[in-house]
């Protein structure tokens, strides 16, 4: 699941430049007996799957030989809602992350035991949690410098303060179907322009 998203576009460059790593760790390499088991039965009743601690322990332990500092990330729907400050703050710490993808119904709770910090994306559930830890990585990776070329385009951009959005933008053709470029930005008037785009910011 992570390839397309990991070895395209910005993080591809990110990797590229070398200010930014990923490693994968398959759960299922770590699952028991030969048919590597990783899910098993609820105590208790109830249906549905839950993954194994063993699998998961080892997992996480595999990921933390490389990176014995790193913090371990659950991404579950009752973590912390994820938001733009902490994306920036992960970005300017020097800290490196291991983020623990959950499937099926849910994990053994005793996952907790290896767990730093819990992130959720937003109020809905996901089947799995790769792709918020893919949305997660995303925001953080982009804020790193150097990342966006234009160190200040992560900048000024939407959600970089937490409340203000980004102004409309347009570009060539003048006019589409009617519809126009706003008079203001064809103006070469740099005042007036960033009046008019300060004005749009609050509006949106
Ligand atoms: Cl982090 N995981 C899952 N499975 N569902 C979610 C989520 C995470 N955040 C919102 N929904």
């Amino acid at each position: 699941m992570f390839d397309g998203v990991f070895n395209n576009s910005m993080m591809w460059k990110a990797q590229k430049q070398q200010v930014v790593e990923f490693q994968l760790v398959n759960l299922r390499d770590f699952g028991l007996g030969p048919r590597k088991r990783v899910d098993d039965t609820p105590y208790g009743g109830g249906d549905g799957m839950l993954l194994m601690i063993e699998p998961l322990a080892a997992a996480i332990r595999c990921a933390k030989q490389n990176n014995p500092k790193a913090k371990v990330v659950l991404m579950t729907p009752r973590g912390e809602r994820w938001r733009q400050a902490l994306a920036q703050s992960w970005a300017d710490s020097s800290n490196d992350y291991i983020f623990v993808c959950g499937r099926y119904e849910g994990l053994d709770e005793r996952v907790m035991a290896f767990v730093d910090e819990q992130v959720s994306i937003g109020d809905y559930v996901l089947t799995g949690g790769e792709l918020a830890a893919m949305t997660v990585v995303d925001s953080i990776v982009r804020l790193i410098p150097g990342v966006l070329g234009g160190e200040n385009s992560a900048a000024i951009e939407s959600f970089s303060d937490g409340e203000t959005l980004e102004f409309p933008q347009y570009t060539r053709p003048e006019v589409f179907e009617d519809m126009e470029v706003p008079k203001v930005l064809l103006s070469g008037n740099h005042a007036e322009i960033a009046k008019w785009r300060a004005e749009n910011s609050i509006k949106a």
